[in-house]
């Protein structure tokens, strides 16, 4: 599989992005160039694949959904929000840094982004704005998402609340990883693109119930961040609410209903569900 192809090709990307002249942007490469599983690229090289698109195109895609996924950990990990002291089995970068700079860093590499998709002249510039569109949008949902799990920290709240949390911190994010790659695409049919829509949808939801399950069954040096994060800030999470069994089910058949969805795609989507088998069975 083309996995770790997509994964060196992005880190070579990202760090043709970053500069080298400012503390700043030391700062900067600390996160970005840290040891992510870059499963958002993956999503971005794999879709724009099955479409037959151009890697290259794909690239700064890849770049700009990575940049704004580290500066939401970036962030996620502050004293005032999650405050994490581990990421990535290194010193989370406000700990490195301190917290001032880690917030710039944050929005630094949230601007980075945006001058990142903006600037690849090898997609036409009406592509290049519906790109900017989705990326902002999902940006948002993120930090909407974020701020209701900051809200309800040792709150007793009801399973719904939780899915529309994590569909919006970490799935919008995800579903838009899938649909830059589609995106790039001239001729995506309609069909396609409601099929990717809900495909991914399922996915980026899956993805944080999964984490959730992970936060409570994995070891700090394994998952790279610290074990039992959530229960020692008094978040409430699927495990926490449902328990680890039913969390885990709910997120393997999201993944298996996501695997379904694509069969109808009107292209081979063998690489996009290998893909989601690979993301069901991650072990951080
Ligand atoms: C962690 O995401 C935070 C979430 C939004 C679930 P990842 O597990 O994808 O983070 P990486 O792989 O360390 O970048
Ligand atoms: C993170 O959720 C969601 C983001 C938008 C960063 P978590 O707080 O559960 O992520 P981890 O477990 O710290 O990586
Ligand atoms: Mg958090
Ligand atoms: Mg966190
Ligand atoms: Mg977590």
């Amino acid at each position: 599989m083309a996995l770790n192809n997509y994964r060196a090709r992005v880190n070579s990307c990202l760090g043709a992005h970053l500069s080298q002249n400012s503390a700043l942007s030391e700062n900067m490469r600390y996160s970005v160039l840290a040891r992510g599983k870059r499963f958002r690229p993956i999503l971005t090289y794999t879709t724009a694949s099955v479409f037959g698109m151009d890697l290259a195109q794909a690239d700064s895609c890849a770049c700009a959904v990575e940049l704004i996924h580290i500066y939401s950990l970036i962030h996620d990990d502050l004293p005032a929000m999650d405050d994490d002291d581990m990421r990535h089995n290194q010193p989370a970068n406000h700990t490195r840094f301190g917290e001032g700079q880690a917030i710039l860093a944050g929005d630094a590499l949230q601007a980075l982004a945006f001058d990142v998709l903006t600037k690849n002249d090898s997609i036409d510039p009406q592509i290049r704005v519906n790109l900017v569109h989705q990326l902002s949008r999902a940006a948002f949902a993120m930090a909407e998402g974020q701020s209701i799990d900051l809200s309800i920290v040792s709150k007793n709240v009801e399973i719904e609340l939780l899915y529309s949390m994590h569909r919006k911190k970490t799935g919008a994010l995800l579903q838009c990883a899938v649909m830059l790659g589609a995106s790039l695409y001239p001729k995506l049919s309609r069909e396609d693109e409601l099929i990717l829509d809900s495909f991914s949808q399922d996915i980026g939801l899956a993805y944080q119930v999964q984490d959730d399950v992970l936060d409570v069954s994995t070891p700090d040096a394994v998952l790279g961040k610290r074990q039992n994060s959530d229960a020692e800030k008094g978040k409430p999470t699927f495990p926490s609410l449902l328990g680890m069994d039913e969390s885990t089910k709910i997120y393997q058949s999201l993944y298996e209903k996501a695997s379904e969805r694509i069969l109808q795609l009107s292209v081979d989507e063998s690489p996009l569900r290998e893909l989601t088998e690979k993301l069901m069975s991650r072990t951080f």
